[in-house]
């Protein structure tokens, strides 16, 4: 499956809206438009002045993105690019302040599904994980030609899993026999890895979760961008303009409440979401990716 026949669901996109106001001639940054679920509920409360700019690093999310929003009165531009890149990218459009930045983080469900991005361990894929096909280096390369203290370094880090070293060991044992080329073949050495003979724990997430996501971080370079965006976003937004992000595991999260405080306590920003907005029951029920989403809300001052 190429991914372009999923539909991706908006997370949280009722309560971001409840709590962002947006005027009709603002200018809105989406850093993350994917298949422009957002962009489409906040473009229709803009009107013949507004701008809605997107940014994504995937460019089959670009072209889906510039479809969906076909039909609004606002201004749209779509650009490919990184939002690492945000303030050149708003500039170059000769736009200097916005009233809102938007930034849902991961990957979307179109992605997940898509067998040239190699994400997922549930369907067999290449092992690829580069969002944005102008990288170079892709989790093949990392798990073939990476030592394995650096393999149970990155897997620590960014994964969080406290078996990194036992993973990386039966990685580097595996790739000795043949290069481990697709997801599935990951999936079933993590597996191995963290099997304990006689044990039956119920486990809430398959045992690879942790393994995938450190790699997918360390490929798309993921939190190295938030920071960038993250510093980039004060002297963008007007005053009274919002900044959201909504991120879907603590490495971001903790990046973000960091962040936030950090300006609020400099006068810089006021903290909306004094607690992560996230999703209710009936949310999760209708759409299970946004489980483990939460949203954060700062308002520059
Ligand atoms: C969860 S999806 C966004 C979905 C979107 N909000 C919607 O409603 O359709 C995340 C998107 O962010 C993009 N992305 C991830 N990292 C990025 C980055 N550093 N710069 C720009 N886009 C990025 C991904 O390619 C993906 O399309």
């Amino acid at each position: 499956m190429n991914g372009s026949k999923v539909v991706h669901i908006p997370v949280l996109a009722e309560k971001l809206a409840e709590q962002i106001n947006l005027p009709p001639d603002g200018v809105m940054v989406d850093a993350t438009i994917g298949q422009g679920g957002h962009s489409l509920l906040f473009g229709k409360i803009l009107g013949p002045a507004g701008v809605i700019i997107g940014l994504d690093v995937d460019i089959k999310a670009i072209r889906r993105a510039q479809l969906k929003l076909k039909g609004l009165v606002c201004k749209v531009i779509v650009v490919h690019s990184n939002f690492s890149q945000i303030t050149k990218q708003i500039h170059q459009q000769g736009i200097e302040k916005v009233d809102f930045i938007l930034a849902d983080l991961g990957v979307s469900s179109a992605q997940l599904a898509d067998v040239e991005a190699g994400l997922s361990f549930q369907t067999n894929m290449p092992l690829d994980m580069r969002i944005d096909k102008r990288l170079k280096t892709t989790a093949a390369d990392i798990v073939n030609k990476a030592d394995e203290k650096f393999l149970a370094d990155l897997i620590y880090r960014f994964g969080q899993d406290r078996a990194s070293r036992r993973i990386a060991r039966f990685i580097v044992q595996q790739r000795r026999q043949a290069p481990i080329t697709t997801t599935s073949q990951l999936a079933a050495i993590v597996y191995q890895a963290l099997k304990r003979p006689g044990k039956r724990r119920k486990r809430r997430i398959h045992p690879a979760t942790r393994t995938f996501q450190a790699l997918r971080i360390a490929v798309n370079n993921e939190l190295e961008n938030l920071e960038n965006l993250l510093a980039s976003a004060p002297e963008l937004l007007r005053k009274n303009g919002f900044i959201a992000v909504i991120s879907f595991h603590s490495l971001e999260d903790r990046l973000v409440k960091s962040d936030f405080r950090k300006n609020e306590s400099q006068g810089i920003y006021r903290i909306i979401t004094k607690k992560p907005i996230a999703p209710d029951r009936q949310e999760i029920a209708k759409n299970p990716r946004a489980r483990s989403a939460k949203l954060r809300i700062a308002q520059k001052v």
